[in-house]
């Protein structure tokens, strides 16, 4: 683009003119009426107005159309929609340029510069409401967001449907995993790829790739709160359009809203490269600052548990001859957890409630009551002794109400226990009350066992959790959730554990919002079952080499990163060197080089240190990768230890040869990295005296 062409888009944001062409004049697209709003550097232009007398909006970039004219409202119970016979009234503007820190994260500052239009829509005939759009335009995506102001004669309303829709102007390759609430309503699926135009209901975020290789879009959500999670569903087939689909409640209706309400915010995350989709920054940015003013109490941390027995069956959750949650036994964790830097421990099946199968059990935990061989008071005395801490578990069921009356009791105890973290879970489809998983009321449940948690010094890690859209931002004690296939499903699932391309897309999908709690570190890599019998293909269990099972602590982040096989798996075991060392706490991050379902190579510098980290994973191919160690200080020496797949590794033959070997570099170096099928590189950069 031009620069006289950026220059007129970007005066554009200060010049509330409405106009019937977009602002590079191109034929053979829809005239639109309406009010616009440019990105700082003037490459993307969302525009808000009317189409045939129709609310719509629509994004360009660098001239060209990105979202076509897509439809904006709303449907309601008892009141007639919203979005057509309206006027957009003349746009107000802002813009922010500021930078703000994390308390913990995958970058530690982050740059917020973006320019604002609100515009008031107002239907021209009765009964004259009027909705407020509000567009954020940054230089790496667009926020769009409905605001419900107080006015006479319309103070809430109960939405049926929510209209904003996705026009895609190009049928790029679209990664997406399908949302099924009518009967599954669960995030732990395989990714597909395909052209955007089949796509039905899916799942945000939504990662799109141009036909022509030159743009890379998410679609997602943030600032979630007060409102229904967001899925996207097709709107006629062969369509390159999708519309936002919300979580339902019991009987069918979607979000009660009492006014001023707000919506959350409606992302489309822009880049020129799948590389700098990452680290994503736009969800944190349209999230508000941070409620807890000394976020001091909060550090991220590694962990073990009493966990992956269970996944294994050797261990089970509920009582009996080979009960895992008991004082012996965590005492035997805490020790390990201890003598290797890993605070964390984490122990399920601790409480009453697991008898009987626990998946039903909903109304039957309780939070506070341990079984009788498990010692709660003791067990936290010991690792305080050990200077290891216990992470209490929480396994709702989806129970939500139960764990609601108990909460305060609960939090109250682990406070008095000095207990700083819980591990919770949500596995149900639906809610006690029959609303979605995910619905307006589950929404609601998760901010408020957040906030509690912050008021009793509480850090949370959810399983089975709502999608991540940022709230870590105004709740730093939000550490990390599941939500997508993690590594349990290597010990049990029923199609062979997670295929090798897997982490290449969690990381340009789930990982794109936030962190994920995918529980790495599994180095009995599972050929033979608990009994000694063989497992085939077939049957779960890591698809990685060992060295990837490394390199996963770099490309799939957690601020709680669990090194999640047993203790007696790891005594002596060389990747114990590098669990010990990598951190779990990042200054920046560097994409190097990416394909979605491919390949990741990324590196990360501890936070507070010039210490660099890499992580590099394939997919069931092997691959040669060159990159330059440009982010490297120019001019220092470093020495990297390196933990790479060994001669003959291959993810399903023989995933156990690595090789550790350590050479000298310096930031001008070019560094080869070799991946076996399946494999993965985990490297550790450590600058040398100069
Ligand atoms: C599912 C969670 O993802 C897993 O980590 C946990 O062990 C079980 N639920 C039991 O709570
Ligand atoms: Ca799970």
């Amino acid at each position: 683009m031009s620069p006289t062409r950026r220059a007129l888009t970007h005066a554009l944001v200060y010049a509330p003119l409405f106009f019937l062409l977009a602002p590079d004049g191109t034929a053979g697209q829809d005239a639109f009426d309406g009010a616009a709003v440019s990105s700082p550097d003037g490459r993307t232009v969302v525009r808000v107005g009317e189409v045939d007398s129709r609310l719509g909006w629509e994004v360009h970039r660098d001239g060209e159309p990105l979202l076509l004219p897509g439809a904006l409202g709303f449907e309601f119970r008892d009141a007639p929609a919203f979005g057509e016979g309206v006027a957009v009234g003349e746009p107000t503007f802002a813009e922010q340029d500021e930078w703000w820190e994390q308390p913990w994260g995958q970058v530690r500052r982050v740059h917020d510069h973006h320019n604002e239009m609100t515009v008031a829509v107002t239907e021209s005939g009765a009964p004259g409401r009027t909705v407020h759009v509000v567009v954020r335009v940054f230089d790496d995506g667009v926020g769009l967001r409905y605001r419900f102001p107080e006015q006479a004669g319309w103070s809430e309303a109960v939405v049926m449907e929510e209209r904003t829709q996705f026009h895609f102007a190009d049928n790029g390759r679209a990664w997406w995993i399908p949302s099924d609430y009518v009967r599954l309503d669960r995030s732990e699926m395989l990714y597909s790829s395909s052209p955007v135009s089949v796509v039905d209901r899916v799942q945000t975020p939504i990662t799109i790739e141009s036909t022509d290789g030159e743009t890379a879009l998410v679609v997602h959500e943030a600032h979630l709160e007060g409102y229904p999670r967001m899925f996207l569903r097709s709107v006629a087939i062969e369509d390159r359009s999708l519309v936002a689909d919300l979580a339902p409640m019991a009987d069918g209706t979607k979000a009660s809203l009492i006014f001023p309400a707000e919506t959350p915010w409606r992302t489309i995350q822009i880049a020129d490269r799948v590389e700098d989709l990452q680290p994503s920054t736009l969800a944190l940015n349209l999230n508000p600052p941070s409620r807890i003013e000394d976020t001091s109490w909060i550090e991220p941390m590694k962990y073990v548990g009493i966990w992956w027995g269970m996944h294994i069956n050797t261990f089970t959750w509920e009582q009996g001859p080979i009960h895992g949650a008991t004082t012996e036994n965590t005492k035997r964790y805490i020790d390990f957890a201890a003598a290797n830097g890993m605070p964390g421990v984490l122990v399920e099946g601790w409480n009453v409630g697991w008898d009987g199968g626990w998946i039903t059990n909903g109304d039957v935990f309780s939070f506070t009551e341990a079984y009788p061989d498990y010692d709660l008071e003791e067990v936290t005395r010991y690792a305080r002794e050990k200077g290891a801490e216990i992470i209490m578990h929480n396994e709702t069921s989806g129970g939500i109400y139960n764990y609601e009356r108990q909460l305060e009791e609960a939090f109250d105890l682990y406070e008095s226990l000095g207990i700083r973290s819980i591990k919770s879970g949500y596995v149900a489809d639906t809610i006690p009350s029959g609303d979605s998983h995910y619905s307006q009321e589950a929404v609601r449940h998760h901010r408020l066992v957040l906030e509690r948690a912050a008021e009793h010094g509480i850090m949370m890690n959810v399983h089975e959790p709502i999608h991540d859209t940022g709230e870590r931002r105004t709740w730093p004690n939000m550490m990390t959730r599941e939500g997508s296939r993690g590594q349990e499903y290597n010990a049990w699932s029923g199609d062979g554990g997670n295929p090798p391309e897997h982490e290449s897309i969690l990381f340009f999908t789930r990982m794109i919002p936030g962190p994920m709690d995918f529980t790495p570190g599994i180095v009995d890599l599972m050929r033979t079952n608990p009994d000694g019998s063989p497992r085939n293909e077939w049957e779960a269990r890591p698809r990685t080499t060992l060295a990837k099972q490394l390199a996963l602590y770099v490309v799939l982040w957690s601020p709680m990163q669990m090194a999640a096989d047993l203790p007696e798996n790891y005594e002596g075991h060389p990747a114990m060197r590098w669990l010990r060392a990598v951190p779990v706490d990042w200054e920046q991050t560097v994409v190097l080089d990416a394909e979605i379902g491919d390949h990741v190579v990324v590196a990360r510098q501890e936070r507070g240190t010039d210490a660099w980290y890499l992580g590099a994973v394939t997919d069931e191919r092997a691959r040669t990768v060159e990159v330059e160690l440009d982010f490297l200080d120019a001019g220092r020496s470093y020495r990297a230890v390196i933990f790479e797949d060994g001669a003959g590794a291959h993810w399903k033959d023989d995933p156990l040869p690595m090789e550790i070997r350590e050479v000298t570099v310096t930031g001008g170096d070019t560094f080869r990295i070799e991946l076996a099928p399946g494999g993965g590189q985990a490297v550790e950069f450590l600058p040398m005296a100069r």
